[in-house]
């Protein structure tokens, strides 16, 4: 299943926050969306999302999602977004209550998502007694109990600290490799978005207009390897030269705000 963003632009009212925006996410691809503070990526992953209308253009999903699939497009929050009196079980269970599945059918999507998160042993345990990256990984958890074609990310490390960071990292390139799964990943983080993306969509300073895509031309898992790294550098400080200036403005602008 591809998902299109066709033609998308969006105003809140005068303030045009998209202008235009085109690109397909292909079965399994990951496209990270990077631009400076205000340009209008969280208002772009709604809109593909289908939690909010853009002005004018549509998302469109073109195929069938896979046959197992209860929402095949998912959201992982920055702020995880767990329901603080429930379980880490009973988080992850949490979006398949409203499904026609037996409790042992659940049972067995809740099994297998903690494990391949890594929190079997924490199944019941509550969010408040977790690190950051535990509780993030029982976000990520809830989003693969109900086998999404594509995660829909918005920051989803920002509020981690850099080594988590870096573990989590290394999680997303495991649930990332056998292709069965894609993402749209949107960061302020040039180096998640140059270990993680296939492509990197590049937005302009608000309103979004897409200003370059940079392919990333490695597989994930070479990526992590020493020998890659001057080859990520590269690709890093080639989009920070996009848009630094544009990324001083909308600092300037936040700050006069
Ligand atoms: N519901 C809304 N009503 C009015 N304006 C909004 C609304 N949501 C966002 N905006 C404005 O639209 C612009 C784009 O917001 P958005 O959150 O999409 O940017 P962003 O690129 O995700 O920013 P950041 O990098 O800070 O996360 C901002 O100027 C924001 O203030
Ligand atoms: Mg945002």
């Amino acid at each position: 299943m591809d998902l299109i963003a066709s033609h998308i632009s969006h105003r809140f009212g005068d303030l045009a926050v998209l202008d235009d925006v085109s690109f397909t996410v292909s079965a399994g691809e990951v496209v990270a969306i990077v631009g400076p503070s205000g340009c209008g990526k969280s208002t772009l992953l709604s809109i593909l999302g289908g939690l909010l209308q853009p002005t004018s253009g549509a998302p469109e999903l073109r195929g069938d999602p896979p046959a197992d699939s209860f929402n095949p497009l998912t959201f992982v929050f920055q702020d995880f977004a767990l329901l603080p009196w429930a379980s880490v079980e009973e988080n992850v269970e949490f979006p398949l209550l409203h499904t026609a599945l037996s409790p042992t059918r659940r049972r067995a999507l809740v099994d297998d998502a903690l494990r391949r998160t890594g929190l079997t042993e924490f199944r019941t345990t509550y969010p408040k007694q977790l690190s950051g990256g535990m509780r993030q990984r029982v976000g990520i958890s809830r989003a693969l109990a109900v086998k999404p074609a594509i995660l829909l990310m918005d920051e989803p490390l920002s509020a981690l600290d850099s080594q988590t960071r870096e573990l989590l990292m290394e999680d997303f390139v495991r649930l990332l490799a056998d292709g069965s799964m894609g993402a749209v990943y949107v960061t302020h983080n040039l180096e998640e978005a140059s270990r993680l993306a296939d492509r990197i969509v590049v937005l302009s300073r608000r309103p979004g207009r897409i200003r370059e895509v940079v392919s990333v031309p490695m597989t994930r898992a070479e990526r992590g390897e020493t020998a890659a790294r001057e080859k990520l550098l590269a690709i890093q400080s080639q989009i920070w030269s996009l848009i630094r200036n544009e990324a001083i403005d909308a600092e300037r602008e936040v700050q006069h705000a």
